[in-house]
C-alpha cells in the first residue's frame, strides 16, 4: 500500500468538479484517507512549489493556486502515486489522454485541475503539508 497527495487545482474547485474528480481516483481503486477544503497564502503556495522556484512559470503558479479554494486529499492503494499521476493525465492538458482528470477539467497549463505527487518520498512531505499526524493516523 502506498499513499500520495493530490489537489483540486481552483479552477476546478470553483467550476464545481470536485466531487467528479474524487470519483474519478476512487474508480480506480484509490482510497480517500484524507480530506479538506482550504485557501493557501502566497507564502505557502511558494512552500509548497519550492522546487519550481526560479522557473519562468513559478510567479503564475503561485498566483493561480493562490486564487481561490483548492481540495487536498490523501489517496492510499497499490501504487498510489503512479495510478494518480496516470488518472490525472499530462501535465499539459493538450497532450492529455482520453478520458484523463486534466483532458476533461484543465483550462491551461497552468490551470489543469490537479495536482499529484510525482514520488513516494514527496508524497510523505507533501501528505505532511497538509494533514497532521493526528488526522490521518486514526483512519
Ligand atoms: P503537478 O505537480 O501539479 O502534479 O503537475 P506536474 O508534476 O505534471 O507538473 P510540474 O512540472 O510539477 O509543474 C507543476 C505545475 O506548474 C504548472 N506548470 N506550468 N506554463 C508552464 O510551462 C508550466 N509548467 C508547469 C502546472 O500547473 C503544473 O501542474
Ligand atoms: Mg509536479
Amino acid at each position: 500500500m502506498e499513499r500520495t497527495l493530490c489537489l483540486v487545482k481552483p479552477n476546478a474547485t470553483a467550476k464545481n468538479h470536485i466531487g467528479e474528480i474524487i470519483a474519478r481516483f476512487e474508480k480506480k481503486g484509490l482510497a480517500v484517507r484524507g480530506l479538506k477544503m482550504l485557501r493557501l497564502t502566497k507564502t505557502q503556495a511558494e512552500a509548497f512549489y519550492a522546487v519550481h522556484h526560479g522557473k519562468p512559470f513559478f510567479a503564475d503558479l503561485v498566483d493561480f493556486m493562490t486564487s481561490g479554494t483548492i481540495v487536498a486529499m490523501l489517496l492510499e492503494g497499490d501504487n498510489a502515486v503512479k495510478l494518480a499521476r496516470e488518472t490525472m493525465g499530462a501535465t499539459d492538458p493538450a497532450k492529455a489522454a482520453e478520458g484523463t482528470i486534466r483532458k476533461d477539467f484543465a483550462d491551461s497549463m497552468t490551470a489543469n485541475a490537479v495536482h499529484g505527487s510525482d514520488s513516494p518520498e514527496n508524497a510523505a512531505i507533501e501528505g505532511a503539508f497538509f494533514f497532521s499526524k493526528a488526522e490521518v493516523t486514526l483512519l
